[in-house]
């Protein structure tokens, strides 16, 4: 059966976005992160448009996904590297070597797990040493008291394992969106101190790594030496925190999309919906769209959001079903049954943007993308994956 929710990832805008990122960071490289079957939008179209357009590293945050983007790019022919980014429990560490999956060295007794792993797969395991300079969440502590002496000692202890190719060392901040509260340049001075501690014991790395979308935009001491790349997710999407800076110019890669179920004349001091949380003051015409919160529509649209119809930014009156929402359509000429309704996305010269969900809902776009209920049809459109 034809689905009536469609979410439309476009391609094309995927990769002007790509291109975007890799103009603003210079020289440095693009680790797409796609994580999370791609925000949950789907992995496969997301990986092959951007390998296409010359994307060589690409970022999940465990085994599952890091098979399922190891299986894409081999069935296309494609060569690159996928790293987890998180961390890799130990009957995790074995089939991922096999593979040749990068994976994050989080202390030492791991270092050897994977080495001993490497050692009976018959090859070298690619890692990167996960630095926590206070995140407080994965990897080496860096942070507290002689933070980064113990941080060198783990470090120099893994080096000499016979297995590991020892290519990298990234770190993660917690609250990059804020470019004045000092925590993330703290956070980035502790990384650097510690490159330089190993660079002058003559240990350098090939890819040296700690912005996110969040960094890019608002802290570009993460765009130069000794960082030489950079991790994307939510700015490939389009999206933005909804705090701090929007340095680069990315847009929306995304629609959602449904259909007109009903649309009725009802006369005033009718109330709608659930809770009867709005009362018709006049004789309205009150459309029902086929999608509710189980598709991802946030409950906090009732009252205060708007979708497209005929062309429209027509309100959404009462509260969100499961299923359904109203939609004051009163002003739209000859709306009918099985009409298309733009829930985000663009319409002529307006736009209604996963961002501005999240601000209406209070949350950032990453909570509304991955909420995207699991019976909306993830489409693509554009020529980006085809090329
Ligand atoms: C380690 C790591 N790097 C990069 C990213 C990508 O973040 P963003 O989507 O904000 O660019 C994430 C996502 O949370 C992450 O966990």
């Amino acid at each position: 059966m034809k689905r009536r929710v469609a979410v439309e990832i476009d391609l094309d805008a995927l990769v002007r976005n790509y291109r975007r990122i890799a103009v603003h960071v210079k020289n440095l490289d693009v680790l797409c992160v796609l994580k999370a079957n791609a925000y949950g939008l789907g992995v496969s179209p997301f990986a092959l448009a951007l390998a296409k357009a010359g994307c060589r590293s690409f970022g999940v945050a465990e085994p599952y996904e890091a098979e399922e983007l190891c299986s894409t790019f081999e069935a296309a022919n494609l060569k690159a590297d996928v790293q987890i980014l998180s961390s890799i429990l130990p009957d995790e560490i074995l089939p991922m070597v096999e593979r040749g999956v990068i994976l994050p060295v989080t202390g030492l007794e791991e270092a050897h797990l994977i080495s001993d792993a490497a050692h009976k797969a018959g090859k070298k395991a690619r890692v990167h040493f996960k630095i926590d300079t206070g995140m407080g969440r994965l990897g080496i502590p860096a942070f507290g008291e002689d933070g980064i002496n113990k941080a060198l000692s783990v470090i120099c202890d893994c080096l000499p394992l016979q297995d590991l190719e020892c290519e990298g060392i990234f770190s993660h901040c917690a609250m990059a969106y804020d470019p004045a509260d000092p925590f993330t340049s703290n956070q980035i001075a502790l990384f650097k101190s510690l490159v330089q501690a190993l660079a002058e014991k003559g240990i350098s790395f090939k890819r040296v790594h700690m912005a996110a979308s969040d960094a890019v935009n608002n802290f570009p001491e993460t765009l130069s030496p000794p960082f030489n790349t950079v991790r994307t997710g939510i700015n490939l999407h389009g999206s933005f925190d909804p705090n701090g800076l929007r340095a680069l110019n990315v847009e929306s890669v995304l629609s959602l999309k449904t259909r007109v179920a009903q649309v009725r004349n009802l006369p005033a001091g009718t109330s709608l919906g659930y809770g009867r949380t709005y009362t018709l003051s006049s004789p309205s015409k009150i459309a029902v769209i086929s999608a509710g919160y189980a598709d991802g529509l946030p409950l906090q649209l009732g009252n205060r959001g708007f979708v497209f119809i005929g062309g429209k930014r027509c309100p959404v009156v009462g509260r969100v079903s499961m299923d359904y929402a109203t939609v004051d359509v009163s002003n739209v000429e000859g709306v009918k049954i099985g009409d298309e309704v733009i829930c985000f996305g663009r319409c002529g010269d307006d736009a209604i943007t996963p961002d501005d969900w999240a601000a209406l809902k209070g949350t950032h776009p990453y909570d509304i993308i991955c909420s995207l209920g699991s019976r909306v049809l993830r489409k693509t459109v554009g020529t980006a994956d085809m090329v």
